[in-house]
């Protein structure tokens, strides 16, 4: 089984992609929280939720509880006062360690693995200046930034990127090697619509409604600001293109993420430079690609 980590703000499309990686068969190593769609510490009691749901513990991390330098602005107002559309969901106390950076790095000098970022970069930044050599073996696959298409929190910026701009920029100057980046030049493919929905929930109906629960509210605003019943999980995209790389376009280029107030967590993309840091992908068939998120989501057991 392949070996992940998983760094999160849990949210509704974080909660749907770790649902997702259990589901893959994917060998969670260990999740670690990281403040964004909402505090560290609500993402905390979230993942115990997600634990409890899909009956199975993970190794459990916090890390830092805020951006670097900007005070940390969440996402409620798009995932709910609780994280996953105020559903409240069940869960009972878990075990978790702090210093989940430290468990990360040791985990990295033992064996490969492949880190999927979902949430603003703060722990993978305090991780690679801990200690960047750890790194080499890995594959960080991040959710973030808008390269050739509008923000989702400004005009200028995605949300991930914005919420802490500086982490994002010392992410892609320090990572030793191409970081994998899922963009919302690519996400924008992928709208999980209402008869998709219950279509997976006759497959499964135990995943069908766990995912139509905690994506009501997030669809009610879909449906106010495009009128369509459908709604992107931007996050459990971002864990097929390690799998089905060969079905996505991509470009390496060199990336930079501006800091500045003015323009915080704008992408700068620069094909010409002989510096490459960063895979970023922005194509895939869209009927591909949600066929292969249902295929993958409904892979385990019928529960
Ligand atoms: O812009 C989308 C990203 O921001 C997703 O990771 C979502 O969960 C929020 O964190
Ligand atoms: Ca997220």
């Amino acid at each position: 089984m392949k070996k992940v980590f998983i760094d999160t703000d849990p949210g509704i499309d974080d909660a749907v992609a770790i649902v997702l990686a259990h589901q893959m068969g994917l060998d969670i190593k260990g999740i670690s929280l990281v403040s964004g769609n909402v505090h560290r510490d609500q993402g905390l009691v979230n993942v115990f939720r997600l634990s409890h749901f899909l009956g199975k513990d993970f190794p459990i991390y916090t890390e830092t509880d805020r951006p670097q330098v900007y005070p940390l602005s969440t996402g409620v107002d798009i995932h709910g006062g609780d994280g996953l559309g105020g559903t409240d969901l069940p869960y009972e106390d878990l075990d978790y360690q702090e210093n989940g950076m430290d468990a990360l790095i040791a985990l990295l000098k033992k064996e490969p693995v492949t880190i999927y970022a979902l949430g603003p970069l703060t722990n993978l930044a305090l991780a690679l200046k801990k200690d960047r050599e750890a790194f080499k073996n890995a594959r960080l696959i991040v959710m973030g930034g808008n390269a050739y298409v509008p923000g989702n929190v400004t005009a200028l910026a995605e949300y991930n990127f914005w919420c802490d701009p500086h982490s994002a920029w010392d992410v892609f100057e320090n990572f030793p090697g191409l970081v994998d980046l899922v963009p919302l030049d690519l996400t924008q493919y992928g709208l999980l619509t209402q008869d998709r929905m219950e279509s997976i929930e006759k497959e499964n109906p135990k995943i069908g409604k766990f995912i139509q629960e905690i994506t009501k509210a997030y669809l009610d605003i879909y449906q106010r600001k495009d009128g369509v019943r459908g709604c992107i999980l931007h996050d459990p995209l971002t864990l097929l293109v390690d799998k089905y790389q060969e079905k996505f376009t991509w470009e390496e280029v060199d990336l930079k993420v501006e800091t500045g107030e003015e323009r915080r967590g704008l992408v700068q993309v620069d094909k010409t430079s002989s510096r490459k840091n960063c895979r970023l992908y922005t194509g895939v068939d869209p009927d591909f690609l949600m066929d292969v998120f249902q295929e993958e989501l409904l892979r385990k057991g019928k529960d």
